[in-house]
């Protein structure tokens, strides 16, 4: 069996990729070390199989802790934890800080102290700034960091980490870049989980300034196959740009979701713009297509109806979220807008 190392595997992309993996992949076993944050929910595992997934409850800046947790010559550490939310970010920028990069420097230091064959690094397209709406501008690999919120800045300063480690004593380490993600089991301060709660509950759907920024959307089983063929394919040393070729006006999202759910328009409400909002992302994957051998399988009109049916489903796990912590966050972030 190959043991891998997975942080932040009880948020959303982590534990879709912990489930992705034992399912596809029989030979791996998986230790799940998250700190459980706000963001991160053991109802995100439930049902998983014991035999071939543990948890261990432990913060990636814990060097103790996390050498204790790491197991000895483990294959690959996949390090999907962090503070994600740039709007908490612009709010206060430490956690940012400190979980996103020192927690990274904590991790290459113990994948090297226990010998791993190979380090991922799950960043974001957000370290590259903002592109113009100019439909020809993409982020490629070669394109350079700009970040513009103290979210994509600590990301940015994770990945630098990460090339420093390699550079000065040859860990090996990929890192993916990925844009927008949505799917089952996100928390539903961002966009698309945020605008289908309210939408179940017939509450306004907070739009930031006129709607019109454009994000690049993914599946997210799509970009966790993506992590996964980095992992075994991927050089050393390279970083790649995931992206689904699925570029969306945030209004556009809004409205289809409303269509979709058999709600009115009227529900919009436009709020004042986040501050350095990002105009426009979108990925150019080429690389990642031709040297991972990486295709997204899911459409987007697949992609949503499936999102939007999951928390239809699952409202008990919506309804455990809204009743926390995120209930005073939501009153902060928009209680002066929506009156
Ligand atoms: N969501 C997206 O659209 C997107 C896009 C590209 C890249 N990413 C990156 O993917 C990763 C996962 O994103 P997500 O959307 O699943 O985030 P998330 O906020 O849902 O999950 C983050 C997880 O990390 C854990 N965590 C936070 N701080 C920790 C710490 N100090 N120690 C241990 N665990 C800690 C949390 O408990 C949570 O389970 C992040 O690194 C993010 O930057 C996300």
């Amino acid at each position: 069996m190959r043991k891998i190392f997975v942080t932040g595997g009880a948020g959303f992309i982590g534990s879709a990729f912990v489930r992705q993996v034992l399912e596809e992949q029989p030979d791996v076993e998986i230790v799940d070390y998250d700190a459980l944050t706000y963001a991160g929910n053991l109802e995100n595992l439930a049902g998983l199989d014991p035999a071939r997934h543990s948890f261990i409850k432990g913060d990636i800046c814990d060097r103790p802790a996390v050498l204790e947790a790491m197991p000895e010559g483990c294959d690959a550490v996949f390090n999907f934890a962090a503070e994600s939310h740039v709007d908490r970010s612009i709010h206060s920028a430490d956690e940012f800080l400190r979980t996103n990069i020192i927690g990274t420097q904590v991790l290459l230091d113990a994948a090297r102290a226990k010998g791993v064959r190979r380090f991922v690094q799950v960043s974001t397209d957000e370290v590259m700034g903002s592109l113009p709406e100019d439909d020809s501008a993409f982020f490629t690999e070669a394109s350079p960091h700009k970040p513009n919120s103290p979210y994509a800045a600590s990301k940015a300063a994770a990945e630098f980490v990460v090339r420093a480690a390699r550079e000065t004593f040859g860990v090996d380490a990929v890192i993916t870049r990925c844009g927008n993600n949505y799917g089952p089991r996100q928390f539903p301060e961002k966009l698309i989980p945020l605008m289908i709660a309210n939408a179940m509950n017939d509450e306004p759907l907070p739009v930031y300034g006129d709607g019109q920024n454009v994000r690049d959307w993914i599946f997210v089983d799509d970009h966790c196959r993506a992590i996964w063929l980095a992992y075994e394919k991927g050089r050393s040393g390279e970083a790649y740009n995931i992206g689904a070729r699925n570029e969306r006006r945030n209004l556009e999202v809004v409205r289809s979701i409303l269509a979709a759910l058999g709600k009115p328009e009227s529900l919009i409400r436009y709020v004042d713009d986040r501050l350095g909002h990002d105009r426009r992302y979108a990925i150019d994957p080429i690389k990642a297509e031709t040297e991972l051998g990486w295709r997204p399988q899911v459409t987007w009109e697949e992609g949503l109806a499936a999102t939007i049916d999951w928390y239809r489903e699952n409202q008990a796990w919506v309804e455990h979220i809204r009743n926390g912590e995120y209930r005073e966050y939501y009153r902060q972030m928009y209680g002066a807008a929506l009156g």
